[in-house]
């Protein structure tokens, strides 16, 4: 069964809607930890619009899982990253007036800038993976550049708005498992997911880990992050053994895309 990895970056949106001390995200990390996370991910964007240089200290303190880092390839970030030794990094593209990371990274564009982070990285100890989306030409540069494993953008399927959508991102995710499992690459999938659309993907042979923020940070306002955390879960180990490629079906509460 693929592992959670809870983002808790938007616990500290909320924080920095009044720019105060509440709530504070190592708590979500402390309660996510207890709710069954297997990792807490958080990004630190250049602009710091969420999470901030103390919390990735504190964070490091705390958190008795893996801490996975988002990160883009910035040299200043990238110091930061050397510097505290997160256990994983994820090196995202990222951009100022966008609202969440969009897409993935491109590998192939800037293999020279990304292959100098991720020296620098895995010299300082830390697994490096890449957030890219499932195309051929991404995952055999990402190997190339030494990353260890690549995350999958799964906003595809998350966002897609019709069964044929559905079926094509799946399928896009399906052969993008089967190229990075051949480059022996470890496979991770993100962005987007849901409880209402996790089980198609959750049934997919191959991702190791999931990293989910937005969907969970929504139900713990209502039910707590423990308690949410808990629930996505729930859910991960329900579906995880149903028949690999399982496909969205119209109507499906369980599998309702863009939610
Ligand atoms: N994985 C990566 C690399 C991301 O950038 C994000 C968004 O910060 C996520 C996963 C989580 O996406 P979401 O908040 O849509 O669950």
């Amino acid at each position: 069964m693929a592992l959670l990895g809870v983002n808790i970056d938007h616990v500290a949106t909320v924080r920095q809607a009044r720019r105060t001390d509440e709530p504070d995200p190592v708590w979500a990390a402390v309660e996510a930890e207890l709710g069954g996370a297997d990792g807490i991910t958080f990004h630190l964007r250049e602009d710091r619009r969420h999470i901030n240089d103390r919390d990735a200290r504190v964070l490091k303190e705390t958190v008795g899982v893996k801490l996975n880092m988002e990160m883009a390839i910035a040299d200043e970030i990238v110091d930061i990253a050397a510097d505290l030794k997160p256990e994983q990094c994820t090196l995202v593209p990222e951009r100022r007036e966008e609202v969440t990371t969009e897409g993935g990274l491109d590998v192939v564009r800037h293999s020279q800038r990304v292959a100098k982070a991720v020296e620098r990285l895995r010299e300082a100890g830390i697994v490096v993976n890449a957030f890219i989306e499932p195309d051929e030409d991404q995952l055999r540069a990402s190997a190339d550049v030494g990353f260890h494993g690549v995350e999958l953008w799964t906003g595809a399927y998350a966002h897609a708005k019709s069964p044929d959508q559905i079926e094509t991102a799946l399928s896009d995710l399906l052969r993008g498992i089967e190229t990075g499992q051949e480059l022996k690459l470890e496979m991770l999938g993100g962005h987007g997911l849901t409880y209402r659309n996790i089980a198609p993907i959750a049934a997919l042979d191959g991702f190791s880990e999931f990293n989910i923020g937005h969907s969970i940070v929504a139900r713990a306002c209502f039910v707590g992050m423990r308690e949410a955390v808990t629930e996505m879960k729930r859910l991960l180990t329900l579906h995880a053994s149903a028949s690999a490629g399982a496909q969205a079906r119209p109507g499906d509460g369980n599998t309702r895309a863009g939610r």
